[in-house]
């Protein structure tokens, strides 16, 4: 059995920053409300005709991270592309990348788990290297969330929370020992579907019917969340997975060195960080400048945490995620 490791990582955002005080001018919402509940100041969103989109913003990260792990786009075995925004419906992400890169006509998977989406692709790529099938697997988490938000005040509480961007991690084969990934925890519970969702179009309510219809104001193709709902759950189960990661590797909570949880929202990261009694310098926050990217929120911060030197050879990174579905994970890193 082999062992996987983060050889590389990289992230892309787009240049068009939209601040609070933008936001308000389109909704009635204000900065203070926004940064109270959330703690986020600004996001990025594609600007139409900034040459942006989904893949290409996966990309333009997965072209970081291979520059960084020293290898170039014909040495990877394997795409594992999350996000819930892929540029259309059919077919999803990974072969748009695949395509992009002029890949050799590698396996590209597509992971819909949403916030999740990261720590669940991480999974896949680490079962992939531990068997022996891949030796190098990129792994993409990538968003664009502004092309389909309700930016009216009906959608305020949902819209002012999302950015776009994307973040990559080539995840290798290990040559020597057995620091790198040592191990990844994946959950779910579909009974809370519905709390943080988009619902059509589905095959449950299908094109025909949306045109038919035309509704006005139950518009099932934005985003629903239930805030409170999921906040509630969040905070139990980013503490659960986390210590489920540390149990099986016997290690506790004070051998933490950066625990990268998923941008949801910085007063969830706050609630985990004081229960669990971790310093500032050990929980790493950017949902101020980025917002919530979802499947790309864990690999832009560990991008830039790496980037920022907040992340060395030997230190244990913890990446932790929670989202719709509801789904969570969460990956125990020994950094090389
Ligand atoms: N600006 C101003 N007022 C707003 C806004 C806004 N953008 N959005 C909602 N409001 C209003 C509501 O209409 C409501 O007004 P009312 O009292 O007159 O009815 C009031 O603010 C309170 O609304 P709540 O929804 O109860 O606000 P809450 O304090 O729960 O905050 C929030 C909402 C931020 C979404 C919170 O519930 C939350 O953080 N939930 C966690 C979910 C989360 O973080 N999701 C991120 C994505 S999911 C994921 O990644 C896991």
């Amino acid at each position: 059995m082999y062992t996987s490791y983060i050889s590389g990582v990289g992230h892309y955002v787009p240049e068009n920053i939209v601040t609070n005080d933008d936001l308000s001018k389109m909704m009635d919402t204000n900065d203070a409300w926004i940064q109270e509940r959330t703690g986020i100041q600004e996001r990025r969103h594609i600007k139409k005709g900034d040459g942006n989109s989904t893949s290409i913003m996966g990309t333009k990260a997965s072209k970081i991270a291979l520059e960084r792990a020293g290898l170039v786009a014909n040495d990877i075995d394997m795409i594992v592309f999350a996000t819930l925004s892929p540029d259309m419906y059919f077919p999803g992400g990974g072969v748009e990348v695949q395509e992009q890169l002029k890949m050799r006509t590698i396996p590209a998977i597509d992971v819909r788990n949403q916030c999740s989406g990261f720590v669940y692709a991480m999974s896949v790529a680490d079962q992939y290297i531990k068997t022996g099938m891949c030796k190098h697997v990129l792994v993409i988490g990538a968003e664009n969330h502004s092309g389909g938000l309700d930016f009216t005040t009906r959608g305020r509480s949902v819209s002012v929370i999302f950015g776009d961007g994307a973040g990559a991690a080539i995840v290798s084969r290990n040559k020597d020992d057995k620091a790198g990934i040592l191990s990844t925890h994946l959950h779910s519970e579909g009974k809370h579907k519905n709390e943080l969702s988009l619902q059509g179009p589905s095959t449950e309510y299908w094109v025909p019917q949306i045109i038919e219809e035309n509704p006005q104001e139950d518009i099932p193709y934005y985003p629903y969340m239930n805030g409170q709902f999921v906040f509630k759950h969040a905070i139990v189960r980013f503490a659960e997975v986390i210590k489920e990661g540390l149990d099986t590797n016997d290690l506790s909570i004070s051998d933490i060195d950066m625990l990268i949880p998923h941008q949801a929202n910085l007063r969830i990261s706050q609630f985990i960080q004081k229960k669990m009694g971790l310093p500032d310098s050990k929980v790493f926050n950017n949902i101020q400048k980025y917002g919530n990217t979802t499947a790309a929120s864990i690999p832009i911060a560990l991008s830039e945490a790496w980037e920022e030197g907040k992340i060395k050879k030997d230190d244990l990174v913890v990446l932790a995620a929670f989202g719709s579905g509801f789904t969570w994970g969460s990956t125990i890193i020994r950094w090389k």
